[in-house]
């Protein structure tokens, strides 16, 4: 099975319906790993593309703030784009919004939004963090967004020892996945990437190559940064998907 894989859209409708379109004949399967509202200026059409397109649909800490109403830990930006996100989404949208997991599984592979120990919340930055999650991970692989940066992690299990593969000078990842190592692998950001690259992050798993590969795709950025100022969102969110920072 080819496992096509986004996470992260934020509302970016031309990032999030681009990659789909390159997905569409390269894989039979598309996971939706959280956040597929909060920054941008189309959370309603974003739910309703992900929740005809995708066959596994995980929550994220942005759609946990809308259900729950609680924006204390969100910086001021994301707080503002989200107090527009609640006052906008239809009773539809947020119907499906509560109904969206926070973990799921497929044979060997697991799909988080942010970590195993903390599925909607807790970063994994840095390889002490992925050292705690690799204790919980009881799969070869799993799956991961929040961060907005592409990054792998691999554990080798006799020696016990983690190493960090980090994407390439143009912010793609590439990782076979080998005998004797669990993986934990960011796929990035769809719709707001914050390494400097402002390509959409797609992913695609081939379950029985054991191969995983992050693309950068171009889409059309400049009707997303104008449609986040003419709804009158925070400008930073305009520069941000415009410079992927
Ligand atoms: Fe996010």
């Amino acid at each position: 099975m080819k496992i096509g894989i986004i996470s992260d859209a934020h509302g970016n409708l031309e990032a999030l319906t681009t990659s789909i379109l390159f997905l569409k004949d390269k894989t039979d399967f598309l996971a939706v790993l959280g956040d597929t509202v909060g920054y941008g200026p189309n959370p309603e059409e974003c739910i309703n593309v992900v929740v005809s397109e995708a066959n596994l649909i995980l929550k994220g800490n942005h759609e946990e703030g809308i259900i729950t109403g609680n924006y204390r830990a969100f910086k001021e930006a994301a707080r503002i784009a989200l107090e527009w996100t609640e006052k906008i989404l239809s009773d539809n949208a947020l119907t499906s919004i509560k109904n969206f997991k926070e973990k799921d599984e497929m044979d060997d592979v697991l799909f988080v939004h942010a970590s195993i120990s903390s599925p909607l919340f807790k970063y994994i930055l840095i390889g002490k963090d992925a050292k705690e999650e690799f204790a919980l991970l009881d799969k070869s692989v799993c799956f991961f967004g929040h961060t907005h940066m592409p990054v792998g992690y691999r554990k080798n299990q006799e020696k016990e020892q983690i190493e960090t593969i980090p994407s390439d000078f143009s912010g793609r990842l590439k990782i076979e996945i080998s005998p004797g190592y669990k993986y934990l692998i960011n796929v990035g950001s769809t719709g707001q990437p914050r390494d400097g690259f402002p390509f959409a992050c797609v992913s695609v798993y081939d379950t029985e190559k054991r191969l995983f590969n992050l693309y950068r795709i171009e889409y059309p950025v400049e009707t997303t940064r104008q449609k986040i100022l003419d709804r009158g969102l925070p400008s930073i969110l305009a520069r941000r998907v415009y410079q992927g920072i």
